[in-house]
């Protein structure tokens, strides 16, 4: 596992942001794994914004999000569908027809998991994935517990889970219970990861994954298990590491190791 630390949030995102440009830089028709919540709202107005200055082009590019809440439609507001469009897609020159997520308002959602990681197998793989963590350690919707070798499926959500989505529905009966999921196995199996965290709030399971045991208890800790994954961090969301030193040893400031 690569650590990255930062003294701020905006160097977290920027360091984050540069991560995936340089996969689409070296090959523009990279297949990205893209992640959705809070954390990736400034990330993605970075790529925006990168987009508008001409450093980066994402039209040839093919993107699969890791999750989406099963019962409603690609244009309900609350959707991950909707938060693609409104966050990226709308604002670069991505041909939507290579973008893909789950469809939540499918008729057997067990059959949309099965052909979405098909899909995902026959677009030769996810060079680089973006993923956010959960205050419970989840990454996608894998909620602690969830099987490290799970490929995508349902997973009921935690009553925390929906707390956290509130936001994005008006009452919270609407809140889905149930989502679709690339799995932990999805997540191992991609090239390169790169997980962003920012804030407190996220310090705790931060230390968990990175510093705990490898364990289902804490689904993103299944990380240790990838063979290139990188965690980019401010320095409240590394608050609870305890080899921190070691950390700004071997990348201060979030730069490369000489031995990279
Ligand atoms: P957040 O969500 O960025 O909204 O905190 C992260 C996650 O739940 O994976």
């Amino acid at each position: 596992m690569k650590v990255l630390i930062y003294d701020d949030a905006e160097q977290a995102v920027a360091s984050a942001a540069d991560h995936l440009i340089a996969v689409l830089n070296a090959k523009p028709d990279a297949v990205l794994g893209l992640a959705t919540g809070g954390t990736m709202l400034p990330l993605y107005q970075r790529l925006v914004a990168l987009y508008q200055e001409g450093l980066v082009s994402f039209g040839k590019a093919v993107t699969f999000n890791l999750d989406e809440y099963i019962g409603i439609s690609p244009d309900h507001a609350g959707s991950y569908h909707t938060y693609m469009r409104n966050v990226l897609f709308d604002h670069v020159d991505i041909d939507l027809s290579r973008t893909y997520l789950p469809r939540g308002d499918c008729e057997d959602a067990a059959t949309e998991a099965a052909e979405y990681e098909a899909l995902i197998g026959a677009s030769g793989g996810i060079d680089l994935q973006l993923l956010g963590i959960g205050q419970n350690g989840h990454i996608g919707f894998n909620e602690p517990t969830s099987s490290l070798s799970a490929l995508t499926r349902i997973k009921t959500l935690t009553q925390d889970t929906r707390n956290a989505n509130a936001r994005y529905f008006e009452h919270f009966e609407d809140i889905p219970k149930y989502a679709l999921t690339m799995g932990i196995g999805s997540i191992l199996a991609t090239r390169s990861c790169v997980l962003l965290a920012t804030g407190v709030a996220k310090a705790q399971a931060v230390a968990a994954m990175v510093e705990g045991p490898v364990s289902a208890a804490c689904p993103a800790s299944a990380l240790q298990l990838h063979p290139k994954a990188t965690i980019v961090l401010d320095k409240d969301a590394a608050a609870e590491l305890t080899l921190t030193d070691y950390y700004h040893h071997v990348h201060p400031k979030g730069a490369e190791s000489v031995w990279n």
